[in-house]
């Protein structure tokens, strides 16, 4: 029996009412290739003990851009444990937004604040084990097709070609850190793995699944197994409380209270702890990088359906 609180009519006709909440966002710039998305589509995807609801464009491929921080954040720390990882990259949120460079700077020792930030999510990569970057990125991805049970996930190269080419800023946050010491190896080929992780394709569905997992302690909806740690599943869950909305995850927190995580190509990522998971696209962006109508769906799902958290 599915327990989810919505079914496919009631998420159709939700879609139809808040569309027109795109229009307050605007097309990202830096990355061509996102820029070039359809501003109008709109898809949401709900899952829960293996029952789905889906509206909209829920089918719909686009890349998980920062949305892979919470992913990538999971297997660094399956590879090394939190005193490795939190060596690395802080566990503070920032008010400032994501691609900030101003507090490497002003910190001592100059580490990120947190994960979900541009220069915390490439020290976060740079720890996922693998011998090479294809070895990283493979780890990556084999583990994205356990959380979705959809092995034909992969890397959009289109998007990554464009993002590489507009990289400078990703790039010097490399360098800086590697200057003082936070991180190490080659960053060309941490910028490529990062990159391609950022590129990761996949749709509502597969997104929404991914939720149910880290809502729920990590587990497996079809075998029951730990995917990820129980208390790895936390740590994720909290830093997309704390951290996930980046400088709006305070307002986000009080209006919808729904662990989640945004990406700049309009993705949205929400974790219940009931396991109720939720993806969402909808590619124009308010000015602090989030989803304006994705946002705006969230806020109003977690009003109408009583989902906050606290
Ligand atoms: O590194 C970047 O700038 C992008 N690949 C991802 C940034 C992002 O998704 C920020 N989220 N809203």
């Amino acid at each position: 029996m599915s327990s989810l609180f919505i079914d496919n009519k009631e998420l159709e006709s939700l879609l139809q009412t808040l569309q027109p909440y795109a229009k307050t966002g605007s097309m990202p710039t830096y990355i061509p290739e996102l820029n070039q998305m359809n501003p109008d589509l709109f898809g949401c995807a709900v899952y829960k003990d293996e029952h789905i609801v889906a509206a909209g464009s829920a089918d719909f491929l686009f890349t998980l851009q920062s949305v892979s921080k919470v992913i990538s954040l999971a297997l660094a720390l399956m590879d090394h444990g939190e005193e490795k990882v939190f060596s690395k990259v802080g566990m503070e949120p920032t008010g400032d937004p994501f691609h900030t460079i101003q507090a490497l700077e002003e910190e001592k020792p100059s580490k990120p604040l947190n994960p979900m930030i541009n220069a915390g999510a490439l020290a976060v990569t740079s720890l996922i084990a693998g011998n090479s970057g294809d070895e990283k990125i493979g780890r990556l991805l084999t583990f994205i097709h356990e959380l979705t049970d959809n092995p034909s996930i992969s890397v959009c190269e289109k998007t990554a070609k464009s993002e590489r080419e507009n990289a400078d800023l990703n790039r010097a946050l490399s360098y800086f850190m590697k200057s003082h010491d936070v991180i190490d190896g080659d960053m060309e080929s941490l910028l490529d793995v990062y990159i391609k992780q950022c590129s990761i394709q996949l749709n509502c569905k597969d997104l929404a699944r991914i939720g149910s997992i880290i809502g729920k302690k990590g587990r497996d909806p079809n075998s029951g197994r730990n995917i990820i740690p129980p208390r790895i599943a936390r740590i994720v869950k909290t830093f997309m409380v704390t951290c996930g909305m980046y400088n709006a995850s305070g307002e986000f927190a009080i209006k919808a209270g729904i662990p989640a995580k945004s990406g700049v190509s309009g993705a949205l990522v929400a974790a219940l702890p009931d396991g109720t998971g939720m993806g969402i696209i909808s590619p124009p962006l308010d000015k602090k990088g989030n989803s304006a109508a994705g946002l705006k769906l969230l806020e109003t799902l977690a009003e109408k359906y009583s989902l906050s958290i606290f």
